[in-house]
């Protein structure tokens, strides 16, 4: 079921019930490619005359439900995976090897994250992570890594619970967190604990591409047990000559401040360098007061993994969802999409920590408060991004 936001974003929408209809245009491209002849093209297949025909047959179910049956990753409805490993990482980081099934497309941007959709106690929880492996145009699998959170809903089930075979439930790529083609001359990265997820899909792009230039990767973890990736970052250093590798022990070495000089000891040409940055917040803090204060913002890419909370609650209020005739009361720490869920209003989301904008729907009136910022939108008919807001009173919103 297409949602209003579908056209915003590249197909990136995440619904309880489904994907947008991209999936079904690649199954028509597969069908098509197969029958290039102008005889068979006359008598092409397409993908909503199979629909019809196979909807014929098999009235009252739909053809999903049967195919589903076959194999569960044959859905068209939605965007489908089989976790076929974990792989232990450290302690409490696990990478997925994930197959995923018809519409899938394997060209993500090196860098770009994916959704994951996977069922804990009957409920569906909905998370993002970084693609750690490199884009491959042949492969058939993809890679993520978690990072266990104590007390987190998701990422403790997928790194010590899930179990190869499990079917997940996926959305496409997205983000501008990505390194260009081709890369900048001179690189710096700059990660913290999980965040060297997304680097090290850089990385290993780089290296496939055989076009490592002058990289340099300050990577701080707590101790170098709990350091995801060290072995391979360790072998990259040693087979490009051109690939730095520093690594901080921070129960050791401390945390490694910007604002003291010691970014100029171990990168002297950091103003030269187009950098990109993820890990905690106070580190991705930092960089930002550190690149702004020398005028090279611009040079400065980041990726938060999870909300940078700056302004206060809302009121909270009452939510009414026009299209979907439903209502709900909410306090003001409920976001403006989390209470469409509560009320189950099939609302579109993605990163669900304001990146995206697939979440943002017309509020036809009312007030919400950004909870970055504590910025309030009170236009009638105006665009608000549902998963960083919070009711100020009673709303009325367009889906
Ligand atoms: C673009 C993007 C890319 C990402 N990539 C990665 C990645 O590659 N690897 C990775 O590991 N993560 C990544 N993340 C983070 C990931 O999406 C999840 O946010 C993370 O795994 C935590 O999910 P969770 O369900 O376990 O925690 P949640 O249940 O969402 O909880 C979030 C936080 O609240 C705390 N919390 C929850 N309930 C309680 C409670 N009752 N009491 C106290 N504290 C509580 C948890 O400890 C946790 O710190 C990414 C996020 C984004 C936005
Ligand atoms: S879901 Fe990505 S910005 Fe709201």
């Amino acid at each position: 079921m297409p949602r209003a936001g579908g056209s915003r974003t590249s197909g990136c929408v995440y619904t309880p019930q489904g994907v947008d209809e991209s999936s079904t245009h690649l199954f028509t491209e597969r069908v098509t490619s197969a029958t290039s002849s102008p005889t068979a093209k006359q008598s092409r297949l397409s993908w909503e005359g199979v629909r019809r025909a196979a909807d014929k047959l098999t009235t009252p179910l739909l053809p999903d439900d049967y195919l589903t049956l076959i194999n569960p990753l044959w859905s068209s409805r939605e965007l489908r995976g089989r976790v076929e490993e974990v792989i232990p990482e450290t302690d409490d980081a696990a990478t997925l090897i994930i197959r995923p099934g018809w519409g899938w497309h394997y060209q993500h941007r090196p860098g770009q994250f994916v959704g994951i959709g996977v069922q804990v106690g009957g409920k569906f929880q909905w998370r993002s992570y970084s693609v750690s492996s490199a884009p491959v145009k042949s492969g058939r699998t993809l890679s993520i890594t978690v990072r266990a959170m104590p007390e987190g809903k998701l990422s403790e089930h997928l790194v010590k619970g899930l179990t190869p075979g499990t079917i997940v439930r996926l959305a496409t790529p997205n983000g501008d967190f990505v390194l260009p083609d081709p890369p900048p001359p001179k690189t710096l990265f700059l990660v913290g604990g999980s965040g060297i997820t997304p680097v090290m899909s850089m990385l290993r792009t780089l290296d496939r591409r055989n076009s490592m230039g002058d990289v340099v990767l300050h990577y701080s973890s707590t101790t170098p047990e709990r350091m995801i990736f060290r072995a391979e970052l360790q072998e990259l250093h040693e087979k490009h000559p051109t690939f730095t590798f520093r690594e901080r022990h921070t129960d050791a070495d401390g945390i490694f401040a910007l604002d003291n000089g010691t970014l100029g000891e171990l990168c002297p040409d950091w103003r030269e360098r187009e950098v990109w940055a993820c890990g905690p917040g106070p580190m991705l803090d930092a960089a930002e007061g550190h690149w702004e204060a020398a005028g090279l913002e611009d040079q400065l890419h980041l990726e938060r993994f999870s909300l940078a909370l700056k302004g206060d609650g809302g009121e909270g209020g009452s939510l009414s969802f026009q299209n979907s005739g439903k209502q709900i009361d909410v306090d003001g720490a409920t976001t403006v999409l989390e209470a469409g869920e509560q009320a189950g209003v099939g609302m579109p989301f993605g990163c669900r920590v304001g990146i995206c904008h697939t979440c943002t729907v017309t509020m036809i009136s009312g007030t919400v408060r950004d909870l970055r910022n504590g910025a309030e939108f009170d236009q009638p008919n105006e665009q608000v991004q549902t998963c960083v807001t919070v009711p100020v009173g009673p709303c009325v919103l367009n889906i």
